[in-house]
């Protein structure tokens, strides 16, 4: 669920709150993975191992890696072996039948890497299965992000950290990289936050936050929160974000 190594700080306990929805429905990519008895699988952005503990119970062997200590030190207490490591660097060769990674990979500034990096992991053969953003996920969090910060003289651009390919590029890095992509999938999802906006903010945009003094934060939150209002607080009271997914499933080639 979290990925790489920007300056985004995950709370596990924050993280189960206000996020749990993640996981939720990453159980439809451990469907399209199918993981079977005995297979060895990398779940890359493990997370807390919400995730890992579905594999495990189709009989799979698993490690999961995460770029927050935190995340991996909650994933351990479950009792899993999970390992600090960077998805565009993953320190192994040739070993897993399979590399699973929900919601992780957006966070991996350099994306070309992070495939080039599960490539390597993975046996041949092995396959690939994932979703991340895609081309327009959250837009209108970022749209409100890069006008409070706009306002400020900030610069947006170098502090967004997410990636989020569009369906022709994404086919194009998995075939650059000599993986056969059996399945792509670009969709949009609805999501019904479980709380206000600005605990999905505090979870999921500390990069930006980072940015700005602290004893100001409350206050460019509440700017971002008053300017989403319109498009996404439903008179019920309910806050709402649109998030695209590319959801993929490909094989190692050779
Ligand atoms: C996502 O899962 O789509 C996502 C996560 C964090 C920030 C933005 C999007």
């Amino acid at each position: 669920m979290t990925g790489t190594s920007t300056n985004q700080v995950w709370d596990p306990e924050r993280y189960a709150r206000t996020a749990a929805f993640v996981p939720e429905f990453g159980r439809e990519v451990v469907e399209l993975l199918a993981p079977q008895p005995g297979e060895r699988i990398l779940d890359l952005g493990c997370g807390d191992g919400v995730l890992m503990q579905a594999l495990v119970d189709a009989g799979a062997e698993v490690v999961g890696v995460d770029a927050s200590p935190d995340m991996v030190a909650a994933a351990c207490a479950r009792g899993f072996d999970a390992r600090v490591a960077d998805g565009q660097q993953l320190p192994f060769e040739a070993e897993f039948d399979a590399v699973f990674s929900n919601a992780a990979l957006h966070w991996m500034g350099n994306l070309p890497a992070a495939i080039g990096s599960v490539r390597r992991a993975l046996k041949p053969g092995g396959r690939f299965v994932a979703e991340m953003g895609g081309e327009g996920n959250v837009a209108s969090v970022v749209a409100a992000i890069e006008w409070v910060f706009e306002k400020r003289k900030l610069d947006v651009l170098r502090l967004n950290p997410w990636v989020f390919p569009n369906f022709d590029g994404m086919h194009h890095l998995l075939h650059q990289r000599a993986f056969h992509v059996v399945h792509l999938d670009c969709f949009e999802r609805q999501i019904e936050l479980p709380g206000d906006i600005t605990d999905w903010l505090g979870t999921f945009a500390g990069t930006f936050l980072a940015a700005i003094p602290e004893d100001e934060r409350p206050a460019v939150l509440a700017e971002i929160r008053e300017e989403l209002t319109d498009s996404q607080l439903r008179e019920d009271g309910t806050w709402w974000i649109d998030y695209v997914r590319l959801r993929f499933a490909a094989i190692r080639m050779d």
